[in-house]
């Protein structure tokens, strides 16, 4: 498969209020690459991310996947080739079971019922989650949540996977195996976390983001060591560096 890269040019954006979210933000993610954005609270990560799927649409510069214009007419076919896990599981899990819900966005491009739940059950088994499939999404722990999304998501075969603070309601058990399912993936994906040891772990290249402006991006493992740049930004170093 040709994967997509992503490519943001010059990129600002003001929301109606008046807040100026992002300024003049410049990124080239390689197809097929691995991501990761880290800054502080409010620093505009998930601007940013909601950007890329065409939620709002910058003030001024151009978001591109791979050769199209992120825009209100291709909005169709981006989102043809996005997988997004939201912050929030909540926010994705919205049918009356989990099979239900994973077969969703499958029945949604006219995939008949019994192939869309066959795929979505055969998902469930890949992850070691047949367990869960007649449940309620609301009957499940946290972890249970985050990794049914994450089937809904990967179930469509997304050329990019958006992932906004992906292990932040882990325990450190479901925090590996999410790792370990992540770092399996090859399509071209960006990681907004806060959780600086699962970057260091998960990508391979990672940009700061910080009041709306990248203020470094290089290879993680140089970025992340860097512990003086991380406290100018409000960051603190890897645990396992501390
Ligand atoms: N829908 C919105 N309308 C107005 N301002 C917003 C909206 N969403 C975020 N903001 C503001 O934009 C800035 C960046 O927010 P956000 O992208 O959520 O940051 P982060 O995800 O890095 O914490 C903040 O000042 C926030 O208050
Ligand atoms: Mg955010």
């Amino acid at each position: 498969m040709n994967l997509p890269r992503i490519s943001l040019d010059a990129v600002s954006l003001q929301y109606p209020c008046g807040t100026r979210a992002l300024h003049g933000v410049h990124l080239q993610i390689s197809a097929g690459s691995a991501f990761g954005i880290v800054g502080p609270n409010g620093a505009g990560k998930s601007t940013l991310l909601n950007m890329m799927c065409g939620f709002c649409q910058p003030t001024t510069g151009t978001v591109h996947i791979g050769d199209v214009l992120v825009e209100r007419r291709s909005l169709d076919h981006i989102r043809s080739l996005l997988g997004v896990l939201f912050q929030h599981a909540d926010d994705q899990l919205f049918q009356a079971t989990v099979i239900d819900d994973i077969g969703f966005g499958l029945r949604n491009r006219g995939i008949p019922y019994a192939q869309a739940e066959s795929q979505a059950r055969e998902i469930l088994r890949r992850f070691d989650l047949e367990s869960i499939a007649q449940k309620s999404p609301f009957q499940l722990s946290s972890g249970q949540k985050r990794f049914a999304a994450l089937c809904g998501v990967l179930v469509m075969e997304p050329q990019v996977l958006l992932l906004d603070e992906p292990t932040s309601d882990l325990d450190p058990r479901n925090r590996r195996r999410f790792l370990d399912v992540f770092r399996k993936l090859s399509m071209t994906r960006l990681v907004i976390s806060h959780d600086l040891d699962f970057v260091w772990d998960a990508c391979d290249t990672v940009a700061i983001l910080d009041k709306g402006q990248v203020v470094a991006q290089g290879p993680t493992r140089e970025l992340l060591q860097n512990e003086s740049l991380l406290l100018q930004h409000s960051l603190e170093l890897p645990l396992r560096l501390q």
